[in-house]
């Protein structure tokens, strides 16, 4: 809902529990006002009318104040917007007329050709905001630094930054730190979102888990990206994003032509980090997420069991497993196409494997449905191995620079996917793979940075960085709407393209390549800050876990380690033994009676994973269910019970694995043993309200 004051120059926008208000002064400066707890107009028209801090010499009135800081003029913060035109550098705009629409408010300015309109909607409680650039002149203008948008805080006594760090194999964990004076970048300059940083950052100045004021950013960008998190010399603290790590230039706009940035998702919530999170995931599930509301299939991904030994005797051996043991997704990973038989050839080539497959894919897809299950492939559409046909034919349909080395890394190089004839050659292939076989899945990968992003030939080769973004969004797209009943993963080498774009044109993502069940506790409760369950693909692999550390853990524990996402199983099923699949089979069928409460229910980071107990909760209705790890017992010590959130404390609960009755109050208040001993002993409780 948005709220204009009379004069036009107030708005205010709300959803159930916040607001979001910004003001037009007379002088034409767009200035921020409130971002915070539900007001009423009245309350924003008095703000704005507060006046702004005495102009001393060396600083500037508008810096921390303006809602999108353009270059030029009495402003020193970072730019959200920096423009360069044949005659001069920097913005001068003039407010020219709002619009709204729904829950989304325009407001339109103009610098001579430049017409720039900020975008503010609002869904649920999160604000969504975003700039379009018209060049509507004669000349070109080049878009230094287009920020999506930039946030402005309350002053508090000492804020922290809580963000997302990693690397590959190590994504998504959780750090924060108290915020000092000067600029805290984060960011990816790597051509994709990256394992670096999840683009979302939290600022805080006294929340708990479940207690206190938070503020959340989260970019909907799968390209290079910045968030600049600035604590100003008064304090005051903005944080700026979008697109690009540099400043050094994003796009020409030549006469007529535009940008739309990406979305810059703020959310205010002051039920702590863990209301925040329950705000973020209702958020994508209701407006982000395509069919958020259908269950996620468990699914056997090929992967981890047979690498690129592929063929389809091996294959179907493993789909029978996978079927007896209740999957009901089969994916073949790597190594069904071209001359992919290691990671040194065939990418690009996206035919099956004649050897491997002589008949193609159809008769393997049509057994593993025969099997009762639906049928995946993975791909990797953006890249190519120089040893490859595509390659051969095409050598200059790749990111390179005239005269300069091609970088290879995992002996692949980059598609220059901003180039029409490399978009039309992907989209033919693909389309023409979907339509061949019956497949229903798509795992898309992406598996090595851009280095050397040259276009030989093209007068602003660095448009590329945008233009692959632009063109993958358009494929996957397209895709989709060719092939409705295809479901797509994002993949990045594990968690390497995880942000709100993508995860708005894709069904799940690949949370990581590390399937340790210890570790995946830390990288999912990272997650978990900012995206749901519904998305994070988790799977359960061998013991000990070959490819990362040797730990060896039970079945039972990388079962429920697992059971916290998207469920799916990726150990060489023809390795286990007759007990082990049939454990197996009642992990998973027990997985799929609480897979609707862990899906699509809401999540309670009951205590984090830091070495002793930890524990997520899910609830749903009436029902609530409790996943639980003890990572070592100590000294005999007798593990502390676990206080269940959300609960009536009126009513009683039964949990159905000891048959109990539990009084609401008391599992609120005194909370609920979860029978754990040992190392590395996990549980699953579920309870229902009676
Ligand atoms: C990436 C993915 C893995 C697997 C391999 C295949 O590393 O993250 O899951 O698909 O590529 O080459």
């Amino acid at each position: 809902m948005t709220d204009i004051a009379e004069d036009g120059r107030t708005w205010l926008l709300s959803g159930p529990g916040s607001s979001y208000a910004l003001h037009l002064t007379d002088a034409g400066e767009l200035l921020h006002l409130h971002w915070g707890p539900r007001i009423a107009l009245a309350d924003a028209e008095a703000l704005a009318v507060r006046p702004l801090p005495g102009h001393r010499a060396f600083e500037s009135p508008l810096d921390g104040r303006e809602e999108y800081p353009v270059e030029g003029g009495p402003r020193f913060v970072r730019p959200a917007l920096s423009v360069r035109t044949p005659e001069r550098r920097g913005t001068e705009w003039a407010f020219e007329a709002y619009d709204t629409e729904g829950a989304e408010l325009r407001l339109r300015f103009r610098d001579a050709g430049l017409v720039i309109t900020l975008h503010y909607r609002m869904r649920g409680d999160v604000v969504e905001r975003w700039v379009r650039l018209d060049n509507r002149g004669e000349a070109h203008v080049e878009l230094l630094r287009a920020d999506a948008a930039t946030w402005t805080l309350p002053d508090r006594e000492g804020w922290r930054l809580s963000q997302l760090h990693g690397r590959w194999a190590a994504e998504s964990r959780l750090t924060s730190a108290p915020l000092t004076y000067g600029d805290k970048v984060i960011g990816s300059r790597r051509g994709h979102t990256g394992h670096q940083h999840l683009p979302w950052v939290a600022l805080d100045s006294d929340a708990t888990e479940e207690r206190g004021e938070v503020y959340g950013c989260a970019l909907g960008w799968s390209g290079s990206w910045r968030i600049a998190v600035a604590q100003l010399p008064d304090a005051r603290v903005q944080i700026t994003g979008g697109a690009g790590y540099d400043d050094s230039g994003l796009l020409m706009l030549a006469p007529g032509e535009s940008y739309t940035s990406p979305v810059f998702a703020g959310l205010w919530n002051d039920g702590g980090f863990g209301g925040a999170s329950r705000a973020w995931h209702a958020y994508q599930r209701a407006y982000v997420i395509p069919d958020a509301d259908r269950d996620r299939p468990v699914l056997f991904n090929s992967w981890e069991a047979t690498h690129f030994d592929i063929a389809q005797e091996r294959q179907t051996a493993l789909a029978r497993r996978a079927a007896a043991i209740g999957v009901e997704l089969f994916v073949v990973d790597d190594g069904w196409f071209g001359a992919r038989t290691s990671d040194r050839a065939g990418l690009g080539d996206w035919t099956p494997n004649p050897d491997r497959f002589p008949q193609g894919l159809k008769p393997l897809a049509d057994q593993v449905h025969a099997l009762g299950m639906q049928f995946g492939i993975w791909v990797e559409p953006e890249m190519v191995n120089p040893d490859s046909e595509l390659y051969r034919a095409h050598p200059d349909w790749v990111q390179y620079q005239t005269g300069r080395k091609r970088t290879e890394m995992r002996h692949q190089l980059v598609l220059n996917l901003a180039r029409e004839d490399v978009q039309e050659y992907l989209w033919e292939r693909l389309d023409a793979l979907l339509a061949g076989a019956p497949i229903d899945y798509v795992k898309w990968d992406f598996n090595r940075c851009f280095t050397d992003a040259g276009w030989p030939g093209e007068p602003y080769p660095q448009r590329l960085w945008v233009d692959h973004v632009r063109a993958l969004y358009a494929l996957v797209d397209r895709l989709r709407a060719a092939h409705p009943g295809v479901a797509f993963e994002s993949c990045s080498g594990g968690g390497g393209r995880i942000d709100l774009g993508i995860v708005s044109r894709t069904d799940q993502v690949w949370t990581s390549d590390n399937t340790d069940p210890l570790d995946r506790l830390a990288i999912q409760h990272g997650f978990s800050q900012i995206h749901p369950a519904r998305i994070m693909a988790a799977w359960v692999t061998d013991s000990p876990n070959t490819q990362l550390n040797g730990r060896a853990t039970s079945l039972r524990f990388r079962f429920v380690s697992s059971m916290a996402g998207v469920l799916g199983v990726g150990g060489d099923l023809t390795e286990w033994s007759e007990e082990e699949l049939a454990e197996a089979r009642r992990w998973v069928d027990l997985y799929k009676e609480i897979r609707p409460v862990v899906q699509h229910g809401e999540l309670y980071r009951l205590r984090p994973p830091e070495g002793g107990l930890s524990a997520v909760q899910y609830l749903r209705g009436d029902e609530t269910v409790v996943l639980a790890w003890l990572q070592a017992q100590r000294f005999g010590e007798p593990v502390p019970a676990l206080r269940l959130r959300g609960l009536d404390p009126s009513a009683s609960y039964e949990c159905r694995e000891t048959g109990e009755i539990h009084r609401g109050a008391v599992l609120l208040h005194h909370g609920l043993h979860a029978g754990l001993r040992g190392d590395l002993d996990a549980t699953v409780l579920r309870l229902r309200r009676i």
